[in-house]
């Protein structure tokens, strides 16, 4: 599998103050050479990080238009994220999902759309608790895939652009983490979904990672499993400290 990827994603959090602070945190920090880290703050400051952050962090945004930009008010469009030279979006984010309504068809749409602008997707996928109790986990997540699967498949002849974000809806902002098995057994359903429906190659490459309630105390032993390729972050990535013990957990 590729190289560690530790994303965090900020949600709509932070002010021009804190956000001031965390990027210095960020600057003055040790983080291992051999991990892609990004982060993601909300459309309005993403100039503001870009102005200051360290290049050895990425920049992502949180969602994108699902086409080219025009009389659609309040988007944003991939077109613009890229104009200002932001390289990631995040996709199906359980918050975009279940608070704000967006469906399958919608999200496999928006992915489609920034990968053929170049953007790097973060594709999110993750069960419900009901889902997980009535036994449908594996069912839940492939679903997700399929939508996103087969506008990548139709619109982009590559992976490389796509990072897959295991993310529990349970797990999130919640303090329940997955266990490391928990998530191991996710993590290898959806490689083995890739292999079988895209191919081996892009299945052995793609990373996937988890998210859901990870933090400084427990992102090493999650790391240690063999199909998590990194991690996406919410809370815990606005301590710019203990984002980077999360990015350099896998050392
Ligand atoms: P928390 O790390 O706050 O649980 O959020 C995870 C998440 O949703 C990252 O996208």
């Amino acid at each position: 599998t590729g190289k560690f990827f530790v994303g965090g994603n900020w949600k709509c959090n932070g002010t021009k103050e804190s956000i001031t602070k965390l990027v210095s945190d960020l600057n003055s920090a040790k983080l291992e050479a051999d991990v892609d880290v990004v982060v993601a703050p909300p459309f309005v400051y993403i100039e503001q990080v870009k102005n200051t952050l360290t290049d050895r962090i990425e920049i992502s945004a949180q969602n994108s238009w699902v086409g080219k930009g025009g009389a659609f008010t309040g988007e944003i469009s991939a077109d613009q994220l890229n104009d200002i030279g932001c390289k990631w979006v995040i996709l199906g984010h359980s918050e975009r999902r279940h608070v704000i309504g967006e469906d399958d068809q919608f999200i496999g749409k928006k992915a489609a759309y920034a990968l053929s602008q170049g953007l790097g997707v973060m594709a999110c996928i993750g069960e419900k608790l009901e889902e997980r109790e009535a036994g449908k986990t594996f069912d839940v997540c492939y679903q997700q895939l399929k939508a996103f699967a087969g506008k990548f498949l139709d619109a982009v002849p590559s992976w490389d652009n796509v990072v897959i974000a295991y993310e529990p809806v349970w797990a999130i902002g919640t303090g329940k983490v997955a266990t490391p098995v928990q998530a191991q057994e996710v993590h290898v359903a959806v490689r083995d979904w890739l292999r079988k429906n895209v191919s081996a190659e892009v299945a052995s490459k793609t990373r996937i990672i988890y998210g859901g309630s990870v933090n400084g105390g427990n992102s090493a032993e999650l790391a240690k499993q063999e199909d998590i390729d990194g991690f996406l972050v919410g809370g815990a990535s606005l301590k710019g400290p203990e984002f980077a013990t999360i990015i350099n957990s896998s050392a």
